[in-house]
């Protein structure tokens, strides 16, 4: 079983996107609601509460964890992995990978919470690959709340885009990283405002591909005994959690609190 979290509904882009690439596998999500957000906390706090949701879903027989969350990926992957025995999948190599192929200019965005832009692993990971690039980083603590809330397309939302994004606009980039599995949910105002030349690169779906490719290097990992099953827990709700969630699936959804 796939075990995916996040600090609240953001993470199911990704698990959405696995469900979509790996349909084959049954796979469990935790999403934090009562802690979230992530990206204001100092990383001490942000490793302690990963820490936690890997045992809840190891507890649930997961046996591959992808950290559905650019905040925690930041800072806790390097303690995850030292800790835990199962392979930690984290959503910051596949996106920059990504950025890094489809950029013709070598001008490349960056938007993600205060925890992933201070961390610095963005411009650390394209700049190992590609020194001469430049990365420009703009963290926007106000977007994940807004789409906690599913502000997803309201005047408000769209006014705090222009002011996050306006910085950006100067630099000629040719590709923005979404940092956050959060903001794949803000994709349309988001390409309205950076203009439609600039590629938008969602960590979501770039994550179950690598995933996917991972799996097929090394499929005795993640069992497929039995039948498929796809299970969302939480450790609260919300009045627009679940709304949210199904506007993501385009489907009822059913979350456990635990
Ligand atoms: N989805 C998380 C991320 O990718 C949101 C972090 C937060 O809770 O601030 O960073």
């Amino acid at each position: 079983m796939i075990g995916i979290f996040d600090s609240g509904i953001g993470g199911m882009t990704v698990a959405h996107a696995v469900e979509q690439l790996l349909p084959e596998y049954s796979l469990i999500y935790y999403g934090d609601i009562a802690r979230t957000p992530y990206g204001p906390k100092s990383p001490k706090t942000i490793i302690n509460y990963s820490i936690r949701n890997t045992e809840f879903l190891l507890n649930k027989g997961a046996e591959l964890i992808i950290i559905a969350c650019n905040s925690a990926s930041s800072v806790a992957t390097e303690t995850l992995r030292k800790h835990f025995q199962v392979p930690i999948i984290e959503v910051i190599t596949p996106a920059a990978k990504c950025a890094i192929e489809s950029s013709r200019n070598g001008q490349i965005g960056i938007i993600g919470t205060r925890a992933t832009v201070k961390s610095g692993i963005y411009p650390k990971t394209i700049g190992l690959r590609c020194p001469e690039f430049k990365v420009h980083q703009t963290a926007c603590p106000l977007l994940v709340p807004l789409v906690e809330e599913g502000w997803l397309n309201k005047r408000e939302t769209k006014m705090i885009l222009r002011r996050y994004l306006h910085p950006l606009k100067d630099k000629q980039i040719d590709t923005l990283v979404l940092g956050c599995t959060h903001y794949p949910l803000l994709k349309k105002p988001i390409q309205a405002r950076i203009g439609k030349r600039v590629k938008l690169i969602d960590s979501s779906t770039q994550t179950a591909q690598y995933v996917k490719e991972f799996l097929v290097r090394n499929p005795e990992i993640v069992s497929r005994q039995g039948r498929v099953t796809h299970r969302y827990y939480a450790s609260d709700t919300t009045e627009t959690a679940l709304k949210v969630a199904e506007h993501i699936f385009s489907r009822p959804m059913e979350l456990i609190i635990e």
